[in-house]
């Protein structure tokens, strides 16, 4: 039967997102909540390094998955899987889920620029530090990537119900997104 659904590396790369996305969100807070660093507590350096990996990782993966998904465009969703305002629905969330991860990530990225904590990718490669620290750039960054995040967490809510309702219907929708 012909493949009605993603690419096998489509399906591998969302879900790959999706994971890392919920386990940014939860592990922030915990991070957040360590004690602020001194030269006797340095908690929050694994952490924050994690989470600053992870974030910058995650954005490759999605430029990946938007040039995976635009050479193999998945045949249409079946049409009596929805009406046509879903099919709107999905598609400007799916816009709207890609813009905000990018939002996200460039905020968490300028925020940190502008403090005296460099990002060593993976612990291999030193990113260039290229701003000054400066406290007000920073709180403004971190207040953009608190919000935007937060946005984040609602698109993917709607994503989330839209395909907790398909799978109720058992109408296809998500197998597509499965194998
Ligand atoms: C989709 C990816 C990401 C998600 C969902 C995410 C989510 C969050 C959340 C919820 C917080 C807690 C905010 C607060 O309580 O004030 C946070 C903090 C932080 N994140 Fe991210 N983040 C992501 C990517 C990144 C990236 C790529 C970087 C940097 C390269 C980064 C750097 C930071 C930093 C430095 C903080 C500490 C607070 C601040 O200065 O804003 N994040 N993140
Ligand atoms: C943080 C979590 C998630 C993120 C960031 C995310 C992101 C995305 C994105 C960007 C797309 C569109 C791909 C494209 O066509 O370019 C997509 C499609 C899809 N996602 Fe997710 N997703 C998440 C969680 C989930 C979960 C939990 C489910 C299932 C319960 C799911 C099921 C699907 C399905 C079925 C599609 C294909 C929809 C269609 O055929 O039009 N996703 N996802």
């Amino acid at each position: 039967m012909a493949r009605q659904g993603y690419s096998p590396t489509a399906v591998v790369i969302h879900w790959l997102i999706a994971v890392c996305i919920f386990f940014l969100f939860v592990s922030s807070w915990w991070m957040m909540g360590l004690p602020l660093p001194s030269d006797e507590l340095t908690f929050r350096e694994l952490p924050f390094q994690l989470h600053k990996n992870l974030g910058i990782t995650l954005l490759a993966a999605l430029a990946l998955l938007l040039y995976v998904r635009l050479r193999h465009r998945p045949a249409p969703a079946p049409d009596r899987a929805a009406r046509p305002w879903m099919h709107r629905l999905a598609a400007a969330d799916h816009v709207l889920i890609y813009v905000l991860i990018v939002a996200v990530c460039v905020s968490g990225y300028l925020s940190s620029s502008y403090t005296r904590w460099g990002t060593t990718l993976w612990w291999l490669v030193e990113l260039p530090d290229w701003a000054d620290e400066d406290e007000a750039m920073n709180m403004l960054f971190s207040d953009i990537h608190l919000w935007t995040a937060w946005a984040l967490l609602a698109v993917v809510a709607v994503h989330v119900g839209g395909a907790l309702y398909h799978a109720f219907r058992n109408d296809g929708v998500v197998r597509r997104m499965l194998r």
